[in-house]
């Protein structure tokens, strides 16, 4: 098998997309992983911006069908790399009509498609999904509750669904993404700063809360991925 095909989706604006992103990247390098970073972001690459000089990255328009043709190429040429794909807000409509032909490619990639489905928590997150499983069936669909916009109890809608259900019987997770100071996504954000990078650069006490933020991504994302628990080189 070759390695998976991350996507973060969750089309709307501002759930999360981009966090959870960046700390899947930085979890997966920690694991000595050579990932390939695909940015679909046109209008806003942040992560494309924070992650450029680090790792090997692709910018792409998922809303024409070029962009999916490279995508499935890349996704060919690179087996021994994750990728990972960071989606916008507004892909959803490129994703229901051209969706179905990556996950068409998907047996002779040998790739498994893995989306993480970043919530917060109202309902037009919810809403969103059911096109992007219609488009995608073959996915393997997680979905992240962002702890930013508050403690998972409180995820309602979410958590007495029928969508949760029936995506928790097909062997989706529900998955935390936890939350971190704000001072250190501000920082990530806006010096455009890899977390590996502001582990490195940060003052103490910064550094400190980023160690315990990533320390919670890296519990969450062991329960979705096929790497080994422990980082054999924390950066
Ligand atoms: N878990 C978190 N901890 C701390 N801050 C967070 C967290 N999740 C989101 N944020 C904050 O919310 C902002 C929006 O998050 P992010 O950019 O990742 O969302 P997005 O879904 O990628 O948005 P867009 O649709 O504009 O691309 C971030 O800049 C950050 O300040
Ligand atoms: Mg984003």
């Amino acid at each position: 098998m070759a390695k998976p095909i991350y996507l973060v989706g969750g089309s709307k604006g501002g759930v999360g997309k981009s966090i959870v992103t960046m700390a899947l990247i930085d979890y997966l390098q920690q694991r000595d992983q050579t990932v390939l970073l695909v940015e679909t972001d046109t209008t806003n690459p942040d992560v494309w911006m924070c992650y450029r000089d680090e790792v090997e990255t692709a910018t792409l328009d998922l809303d024409e069908v070029d962009g999916w043709i490279a995508l499935i190429n890349d996704c060919e040429s690179q087996p021994d790399h994750p990728v990972i794909i960071n989606t916008a807000a507004r892909n959803n409509h490129g994703v229901s009509v051209h969706g179905v032909t990556l996950d068409s490619t998907l047996t002779e990639l040998q790739r498994q498609l893995v989306t993480l489905w970043v919530i917060n928590r109202q309902r037009d997150s919810l809403e969103l999904l059911k096109p992007f499983l219609e488009a995608l069936p073959n996915a393997a669909v997680h979905v992240v509750r962002n702890l930013y916009f508050g403690e998972s109890s409180k995820f309602e809608l979410y958590n007495h669904s029928h969508l949760r259900e029936t995506l928790e019987r097909a062997g989706g997770q529900t998955l935390d993404f936890p939350d971190v100071a704000d001072r250190i996504s501000d920082d990530l954000f806006g010096q455009r700063l890899s977390i590996a990078r502001a582990a490195r650069d940060l003052p103490l006490g910064n550094r400190a809360e980023l160690a315990r933020w990533r320390n919670a991504c890296a519990r969450m994302f062991a329960r979705i991925s096929q790497e080994p628990a422990s980082a054999s080189a924390p950066a």
